[in-house]
């Protein structure tokens, strides 16, 4: 459910919406459930309130991103989501079940270049946590993660280390190990951050097409409204800090073909406003 979402833009609807379950076949049941939540850093004497009662829904097939300038509390959501930060109010649900701690059903990729172990090869990168959490064998988990690596067309890659690996294949390497565990929701924290612009929205097409192929759900957090309207289906828009659900809106009729469109910058710029104008009637 969503709180107080102050919902929408004319193209905008719920996600019960039929039109837009008409245009994401995937769509399906709700899979992750975050209710009120309030989240804190206590620092010593301070306490940093980094959400103020955020709630959203994702559904199956979701490419749901979380929206909103720096300091917002966006990196913190998802590490809750992860099960890394517990909230001090309000609930996260998966499946159904609160969430209480990490788990393989959610897998996290980051933004930084050096999230994968320096001495394992590229194939040992993605079939180690296969081995680990998923219990596989070693020729399943090699041959698991090979399929993955096919997937981000890294297969030929598989015995390389990562250090002679540029920034965008290093990303590769993160999401085919993160697909391969698949989970429940896949997070991604800012992953194209680190990236030039132009592997960034290379990135952001192989990302859609893998979504196509492999059927995931995503849980995308951005700070840019461009990459939040190509990426997502849903965007929640947060408020400055502390993170407030400020709009929800459907964007799954945004590809990176229309960003020279006028409805498109349109957008962008209602957006804009409502993320950094207080005073933008959310109408
Ligand atoms: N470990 C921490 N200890 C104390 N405060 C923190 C900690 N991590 C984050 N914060 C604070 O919590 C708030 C939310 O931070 P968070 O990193 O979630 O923001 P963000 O939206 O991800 O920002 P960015 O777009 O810059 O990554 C900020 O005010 C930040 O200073
Ligand atoms: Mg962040």
């Amino acid at each position: 459910m969503v709180a107080n979402p102050k919902i929408l833009f004319p193209a905008a609807a719920g996600p019960a919406d039929s039109a837009a379950r008409a245009a994401h076949p995937h769509t399906s049941e709700k899979l992750l459930e975050v209710d009120r939540v309030n989240l804190e850093y206590r620092t010593g004497e301070r306490i940093v309130r980094a959400t103020h009662q955020v709630s959203f829904d994702v559904y199956g097939g979701d490419r749901f991103v979380l929206l909103g300038p720096s300091g917002c509390g966006k990196s913190t959501l998802l590490k809750a989501v992860g099960g890394f930060i517990e909230p001090t109010s309000g609930s996260i649900s998966l499946d159904g079940q609160t969430v209480r701690g990490p788990g393989p059903d959610r897998i996290v990729v980051f933004q930084e270049f050096d999230q994968l172990p320096p001495w394992k090869t590229v194939l040992q990168n993605v079939a180690f946590p296969l081995r680990v959490a998923k219990k596989l064998s070693r020729a399943e988990a090699n041959e698991r993660a090979l399929h993955y690596l096919d997937k981000v067309g890294l297969g030929a890659f598989a015995k390389a280390y990562p250090h002679t690996l540029s920034g965008g294949m290093k990303q590769r390497v993160a999401i085919a190990r993160a697909l391969a565990m698949q989970p429940r929701v896949l997070l991604m924290d800012e992953p194209f951050a680190a990236l030039d612009a132009l592997t960034r929205r290379k990135m952001q097409e192989e990302l859609l097409r893998l979504w196509e192929e492999v059927n995931f759900t995503l849980l995308f957090v951005t700070h840019s409204i461009e990459e939040a309207l190509i990426v997502g289906n849903r965007i929640l828009l947060l408020s400055p800090h502390p993170g407030r659900v400020r709009a929800e809106l459907n964007s799954h009729q945004y590809t990176q073909d229309s960003t020279g469109q006028s409805d498109f910058q349109r957008t962008a710029e209602r957006i804009h406003h409502l993320l950094f104008d207080e005073t933008e009637s959310v109408q």
